[in-house]
């Protein structure tokens, strides 16, 4: 196999974007009459989180959350499983924060059942953001950069469970 990528997104130029999230998320946790709970989605946030946590400068919770399907088939397939109960989250605000909005259904399906449980505001936020890909979808409320439609991995992103460790993003140009 000879797989060739490029960089897409630069470890530089995602520390730079980062930054910029974490304050304008700072700006609305600070209208937060309490801090909010940040929810980030395992694995593939990993890295992000970790990152943009640490950009926010204002208190909160952090907490994770990971979704996996049933059986064999495909997250998209709507049946979904999740390692928490979504009423500990009743009554407060939330930032859903995921690496990638693909489809946009793991953000719509996850806010969905957050409001069912009691939430109060749920804001979304992704690192990449595939808007020729998610049309219908709600784009999420702050997003890092838009993407391709193509294969991206690195910073937290896998492919085939690999390369989550990259510091780049870097875009599938050769399998
Ligand atoms: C990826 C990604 C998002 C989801 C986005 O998760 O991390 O959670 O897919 O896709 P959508 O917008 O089409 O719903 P994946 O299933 O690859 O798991 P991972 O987070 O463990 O890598």
């Amino acid at each position: 196999m000879c797989m060739q990528s490029q960089v897409l997104f630069s470890a530089s130029d995602i520390s730079g974007r980062v930054r910029a999230l974490g304050a304008e998320i700072s700006e609305w946790a600070r209208g937060l009459p309490e801090p909010p709970v940040m929810l980030w989605l395992a694995e593939g946030a990993v890295v992000f989180a970790a990152d943009l946590m640490r950009e926010i400068g204002c208190d909160m919770q952090v907490v994770s959350l990971k979704v996996s399907s049933y059986g064999a088939s495909l997250k998209s397939s709507g049946t979904l499983r999740y390692s928490r109960d979504f009423c500990e989250f009743a009554g407060k605000n939330i930032l859903l924060v995921d690496d990638i909005s693909d489809t946009g259904l793991t953000l719509r399906e996850i806010t969905g059942k957050l409001k069912d449980s009691g939430a109060l505001q749920v804001k979304t936020c992704t690192l990449l953001c595939k808007p020729g890909k998610c049309a219908g979808a709600r784009r999420p409320d702050f997003v890092g950069f838009d993407a391709p439609d193509s294969f991206v991995f690195g910073y937290g992103l896998d492919f085939s469970g690999r390369f989550r460790n990259l510091p780049d993003i870097r875009i599938l140009t050769k399998e």
